[in-house]
């Protein structure tokens, strides 16, 4: 596996691969890897030539700075892990200067709205952030395909609506969430959970395989709550938000029309670590 520290050395190994013309696949990651990650590089191995990731805690998502602090880092893991796995070609690792050469700042975006719901109100100017960086490796990497986990699912919406916006020349594959035998979505913030806690954590999935029952024959209000029941009744955790939503439009719905196709979304948070999912209603 080719290491590429520098914006230089990828940029030089892309224009190789370019001129044999090898179809790049590209799972942009913060590190921390883990089996959710995997799953990304296994469809980007089955659909591409070549397999890249890149590695970078990106500064400008993070709306609290002690989040970013916290955030986990072990480079030399990730790179043993990504070498095992045996699916990635090369493993792109910028500097801050290599993504924001000059100021360390977001541009801004407008995802026509996606932006305003959800994690968008609760995380003032994360997804300027993520749109940031998103488009600033698809311009260096230049990848055919890209792929994203539907863990956030949000993100994965406002990524398309980004590229299509930009027409950047990259299609964004979603990939199913990859969850624990428990059911708790794979995160690289599970780690800074106590085995505990992480096993508590599974009434998250089971809320949402409730959800999609009580949603057959339950109006929205009764659905939400149901859900503030379950949750007032856990001692370490505190339900940040539960909503059903429009998965085109990502807008909260407190009734179900004919013909659209809805998605539970949730956020708890387990002592100070931030969960998230999300699930496709029936
Ligand atoms: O989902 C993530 O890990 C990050 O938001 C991403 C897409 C790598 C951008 O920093």
């Amino acid at each position: 596996m080719e290491i590429l520290k520098t914006k230089k050395t990828l940029q030089d190994f892309i224009e190789r691969q370019k001129e044999m013309g090898k179809r790049i696949g590209f799972a942009p990651t913060m590190g921390a890897l883990h089996n959710g990650h995997l799953s990304l590089y296994k469809a980007a191995r089955e659909e591409n030539d070549l397999v890249i990731s890149s590695i970078f805690v990106n500064p400008t998502q993070f709306n609290n700075l002690e989040d970013l602090e916290k955030y986990p880092r072990d480079t030399q893991k990730d790179i043993s892990i990504l070498e095992k796995s045996g699916l990635v070609d090369a493993v792109y690792l910028p500097q801050v200067e290599d993504i924001y050469p000059e100021k360390t700042e977001s541009k801004k975006y407008d995802y026509d709205g996606l932006e305003n719901e959800m994690e968008g109100k609760s995380r003032p100017g994360h997804f300027d952030g993520v749109g940031t960086v998103v488009e600033e490796l698809f311009r260096q990497v230049q990848p055919n395909n890209a792929y994203f986990g539907e863990k956030d699912f949000q993100q994965l919406a406002i990524i398309k609506k980004m590229t299509e916006k930009k027409h950047l020349p990259v299609t964004i594959k979603g990939i199913p969430i990859y969850r624990a035998e428990n059911g708790l979505a794979l995160s690289s913030r599970n780690q800074r959970l106590t085995e505990e806690r992480r096993n508590e954590s599974k009434i998250i999935f089971e809320t949402l395989e409730k959800t999609k029952e009580w949603f057959k024959n339950l109006s929205v209000s009764e659905i939400k709550k149901k859900v503030k029941d379950v949750f007032e009744h856990q001692n370490n955790m505190e339900l940040e938000y539960f909503l059903i939503a429009d998965e085109h439009t990502l807008k909260e719905i407190s009734q179900k029309e004919e013909g659209k196709s809805y998605r539970a979304f949730i956020v708890v948070n387990v002592d100070d670590v931030r969960l998230i999912d999300n699930m496709h209603l029936e």
